[in-house]
């Protein structure tokens, strides 16, 4: 298999499935702001994912359920007016698709019209089937998202691995083959033993992006305040960090504080 990159000068759904077919990994990461995703888009990150992740690294809600779609489009907008390469997708937040399919139809317009996002992310398989082929249908590009789903935490009870046990792990794959049959371009497969998810990557031709979910997948996503380590309570196997913002914020923070009270800051090159 080639490792060769191809020169991307904007990534599209379609990008992505030449991606896999070429054997190059596919790089995610999510962004809810203006100068985080000028920074990712700059960097040359492949898909942004304004993530629904928001609720908690943002807003300090404790699970994925309170956000809203108002506030989706709000980050949203604030990640297209960034980027110039990165496909964006935007997660429909919890509420916003769950009751009935026309009602998924008027979010994912809502999103794509009202933010300019590029793509919607739902959580599910075959239960939501009726609304992601509305959607399809509509012409807007769908990512599925299966294995630990957040939205139903309070269903599963916990963030433990999922599909451990071989029944689950049939309905995964079962659900996953279903995606890509509806025309979903990608899949996002959380937390689940990489064996299963290398199974799902090689019986799919669209791309397997995972989260906790090994390296025989498509490509890697990660929240982007993880991977950077502002957030340090939060401390998952999968998750590799590569700063630790918190320490050296906190110790940046420290210092203005000393400097201002000391009556360092401002000094004489620091005022007109
Ligand atoms: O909202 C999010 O950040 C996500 C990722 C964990 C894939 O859905």
């Amino acid at each position: 298999m080639s490792t060769a990159k191809k020169d991307y000068k904007k990534i599209t759904t379609k990008s992505l499935v030449d991606m896999k077919a070429n054997g190059e990994k596919i790089a995610m990461l999510t962004a809810y702001d203006f100068t985080m995703a000028k920074i990712l888009d700059h960097a040359g990150i492949d898909v942004l994912l304004v993530g629904d992740s928001a609720s908690n690294v943002i807003a300090g809600h404790e699970t994925t359920l309170p956000i809203t779609l108002n506030d989706m489009i709000y980050h949203a907008s604030a990640v297209v007016r960034a980027c110039e390469r990165a496909l964006i997708v935007v997660d429909m937040p919890f509420g916003s698709y769950q009751s009935d399919a026309k009602e998924a139809l008027r979010s994912a317009i809502r999103i794509m019209k009202e933010s300019g996002g590029h793509a919607v992310k739902l959580e599910g398989g075959k239960e939501i089937k009726d609304s992601i082929k509305l959607i399809l249908k509509a012409g807007i590009p769908v990512m599925g998202h299966l294995g630990l789903t957040p939205q139903s935490i309070y269903k599963f009870g916990t963030y433990t691995v999922r599909a451990k046990e071989e029944q689950e792990a049939e309905k995964l794959l079962a659900d996953a083959k279903l995606l890509e049959n509806l025309g979903c371009f990608a899949i996002v497969l959380e937390k689940v033993p990489a064996k299963l998810a290398q199974q799902v990557a090689e019986s799919l031709t669209i791309p397997i992006i995972g989260i906790g979910a090994g390296g025989g997948v498509d490509g890697q996503v990660l929240v982007t305040h993880d991977m950077l380590g502002m957030t340090h309570e939060f401390s998952p196997r999968f998750l590799r960090r590569y700063l630790h913002l918190y320490d050296d914020m906190s110790n940046a923070f420290i210092k203005y504080i000393e400097d201002v009270k000391s009556e360092d800051f401002p000094n004489e090159n620091e005022q007109y």
